[in-house]
């Protein structure tokens, strides 16, 4: 039934989260932490006062991150969501991740609700450049690192992601908000929808009188048109497949 509706639709559009980079070997983001990190909860870490408080340890875990995402590969589930826009007039990718693997596997239409992990910006003059990796740090993170310098103005860099308590890039959530309303299909994949404002976009979708369709391992938290079970690398190939081979 799904694959009928993408189909038909003239205007899909794709929410997805964590999950959606799980089958490339990225922990999700309350899933599992790091040993160093395990008894600080995401929440507390991805903040400014975090930073402001200890930006050696914020940004040792982010350069931890960063040399998971950058060993990294797109999975099958990221190279559906390809096919789809490929395939459906107007397809709108909005993502709250922030490890660019959406843009590595080829999706284009994209709204990134959260910034990039692999950029830095500086907390001085606000100039923002690709962050440098220390890929062994994927297998042996450090607990603390001193944040990088800017060689524009000297100041702390910081990764150019949106931290809890700061505002989304401009326009980001109005772009979003539009291609729900217009959307005759919403996909909500791989993301536990308790992030706002990102979480309201799919009540938004729904009120505009979208069908609603979650991909998940987990039971979805209400009522949606269709819950489609188990994990994107598996059901999204399957999903584009069935609606448009
Ligand atoms: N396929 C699909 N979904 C999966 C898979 C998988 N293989 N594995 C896990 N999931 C689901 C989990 O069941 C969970 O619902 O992905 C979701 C991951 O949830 P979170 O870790 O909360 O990640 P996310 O929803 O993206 O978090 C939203 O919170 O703090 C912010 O910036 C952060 O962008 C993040 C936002």
């Amino acid at each position: 039934m799904v694959a009928a509706w993408l189909r038909r639709a003239r205007r899909v559009a794709v929410l997805t989260g964590a999950g959606i980079s799980a089958d490339s070997g990225l922990p999700t983001f309350r899933g599992a932490q790091h040993a160093l990190w395990s008894r600080f909860r995401p929440e507390s870490l991805a903040t400014p006062e975090a930073f402001a408080h200890d930006p050696a340890l914020v940004w040792a875990w982010y350069q931890w991150r960063r040399a998971l995402v950058a060993r990294a590969r797109p999975n099958p589930g990221h190279t559906a969501l390809v096919e789809l826009e490929a395939a459906v007039p107007v397809c709108t990718l909005i993502t709250q991740n922030v490890d660019g693997l959406h843009r590595a596997a080829g999706s284009r239409n994209i709204i990134a609700l959260h910034g990039e992990l692999l950029r830095d910006r500086c907390t001085g003059c606000g100039r923002e450049s690709p962050c440098t990796i220390v890929a062994s740090l994927a297998d042996a993170p450090c607990e603390r690192l001193e944040p990088d310098r800017c060689p524009a103005c000297g100041a702390r860099l910081r990764p150019a992601v949106v931290w809890f308590g700061e505002p989304l890039p401009e326009g980001a959530m109005a772009a979003a908000s539009a291609a729900v309303r217009a959307c005759e299909v919403l996909l909500v994949v791989g993301t536990s929808g308790v992030v706002y404002p990102a979480a309201s976009l799919a009540p938004l979708a729904r009120t505009a009188g979208a069908r609603v369709v979650v991909v998940n391992p987990e039971p979805a938290p209400d009522d949606v048109a269709r819950q489609l079970t188990g994990s994107a690398a598996d059901i999204l190939p399957a999903l584009v497949r069935r609606a448009f081979a």
